[in-house]
């Protein structure tokens, strides 16, 4: 695991194997920001023209690899673009970059600019996150491990940023494993077991309802999506308690280690990525883990909603009529839309908490990635100023997001001619809106709720960008987090 530190030592003598150096783009070409000055200085004010000469001109994200010829104790100097934004994310995505750049190199150091705290802990956090690797299935090698020891470089080197920033990035390289994790290694049951030793660890409370419990406990729609697989469904139930909190959060997270569509059976090419449709119960883990070790003065209970989602002679059949644990039924007119069906049980279970508001985080629909891309979240909800809010936090945080609403005329495409509700409406058009509509029916009258539909975002199938690597992603995770602070007394 990659560690953090910040150091006020004067970079020009740090000994690093590599210096990590913030370049802004502007008319006269690249100018070392904030903090930099001294190096330019150092290689007798004629870096930024070298950089200039091999084209490097500071834009977010472009990277250039200098040998230091001796004017500096690390041997080599990255530039890294921050373009003219001072924002947060531009500092995460530069350090992230940067660091991943430098896989197979033991220690780097950081000279971003850093004169807040929060900088500081945007550039600590964007370096971890840059810092990621996932190397438990090669034998052969041939990956390069993460940069191991990084030292942000900056004048107010508080241990706190730095371990506000550790807990973030171990919080999010989980939920990473986890969604990369082949669902050979991770089907509902582990998925649990994994909750409970790490949650425990963090001293969150656990409670898992295994496949009995939950057929008892009228939990239908777990029961019904799980039944075709012989790894039965689960659903954890962590929680942190804060003894002055004044208000509680319930996150709820789809949790489907495999989604093959069952027996609306999904074609090859949208199934080999199925294992990501985890991501919501993934973030949710994550998520309580980072809050139970920052500690915030709020109460938060998470959910995770755990099925195999498989066809077999057991398997739910379209047209099957499920009793859900909010009483409701439900016809499944395709079995492919089964995150619904798992949530809406979390959903009616989260709200027997009283909670002072519900967020529910998933995989959820492919309409989402037709409407928003990979990179945005569509966020529903049954309150505005919810909705507003999510948005803001997930901004804040750099994960994208986007509001969407929640139109009423889309209810009636769920009309089922035997059950209360369908699992999915007759035609495709506005699918992510129709699946917050079906979710919105298992909320209780007057509790708050917001829906975030993460389908593209969770998972990363092209290059990787920032501190953004393949594969899993750890979306959404800071944001629930960030929810929770937000909620915090004081
Ligand atoms: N897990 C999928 C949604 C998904 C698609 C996630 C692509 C990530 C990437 C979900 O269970 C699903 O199959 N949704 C269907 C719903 C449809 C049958 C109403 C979809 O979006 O096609
Ligand atoms: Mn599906
Ligand atoms: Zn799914």
């Amino acid at each position: 695991m990659t560690t953090v530190r910040l150091n006020s030592a004067d970079p020009v003598s740090f000994d690093t194997d590599a210096l990590i150096v913030g370049f802004r783009s502007g008319p006269e070409g690249p100018r070392p920001a904030t903090g930099a000055e001294s190096l330019d200085a150092a290689f007798g004010g004629r870096l930024a023209a070298s950089l200039t000469a091999i084209g490097f001109s500071g834009k977010p994200g472009e990277l250039a690899k200098v040998p230091a010829f001796g004017a500096l104790a690390a041997p080599l100097l990255v530039a890294v673009g921050l373009g003219d934004s001072a924002d947060a994310e531009a500092l995460r995505r530069a350090a992230g970059a940067a660091v991943r750049s430098l896989a197979g190199t033991a220690r780097a150091a950081l000279v971003l600019p850093t004169e807040s705290a929060e900088a500081a802990e945007a550039v600590a956090l964007g370096a971890l996150l840059g810092a990621y690797g996932f190397s438990r299935y090669r034998t052969n090698g041939e990956s390069k491990a993460p940069v191991g020891d990084l030292t942000v470089l900056s004048s107010d080197g508080s241990d706190e940023i730095a371990g506000r920033a550790t807990v973030l990035a171990e919080s999010v390289t989980l939920v990473r494993d986890l969604v990369n994790t082949p669902p050979s290694d991770l089907w509902p049951a582990k998925f649990a077991e994994i909750a409970e030793q790490r949650g425990g660890e963090a001293g969150l409370t656990v409670e898992v309802l295994d496949d009995k419990q939950l057929k008892d406990g009228g939990y239908g729609g777990l029961v019904g999506v799980g039944q075709g697989s012989v790894n039965p469904p689960r659903l954890v139930r962590l929680s942190y308690t804060h003894p002055e909190a004044t208000k509680t959060l319930a996150f709820v997270g789809k949790g489907i280690t495999f989604d093959s569509g069952g027996l609306s059976l999904k074609p090859s090419a949208s199934m080999d990525w199925m294992k990501s449709d985890m991501g919501g119960a993934g973030a949710v883990l994550g998520a309580l883990i980072g809050i139970a070790r920052l500690a915030p003065q709020v109460n938060v209970v998470g959910y995770l909603c755990l099925a195999e989602n498989l066809p077999s002679g057991t398997a739910q059949r379209p047209s099957d009529v499920i009793h859900s644990y909010s009483g409701k039924t439900v016809e499944v007119l395709d079995t492919d839309a089964e995150g619904r069906l798992v949530l809406m049980d979390g959903i009616a279970r989260a709200a027997e908490d009283s909670p002072d508001l519900i967020v529910d985080v998933a995989t959820l629909t492919g309409a989402q990635i037709v409407a928003l891309g990979w990179r945005t979240a569509g966020v529903m909800a049954n309150d505005d100023a919810v909705r507003e809010l999510v948005v803001e936090v997930a901004g804040a945080a750099g994960e994208g997001a986007w509001g969407m609403p929640l139109p009423e005329e889309l209810r009636k495409g769920l009309d089922s001619p035997i059950a209360d509700i369908a699992n999915l409406q007759p035609e495709r058009w506005g699918s992510m809106l129709a699946a917050g509509i079906f979710l919105k029916e298992f909320v209780p009258d007057g509790v708050r709720w917001a829906h975030i539909d993460m389908a593209g975002p969770a998972f990363n199938k092209g290059e990787p960008h920032g501190y953004t690597p393949k594969g899993g992603t750890g979306a959404i995770t800071r944001t629930l987090i960030g929810l929770a602070e937000r909620h915090a007394s004081i």
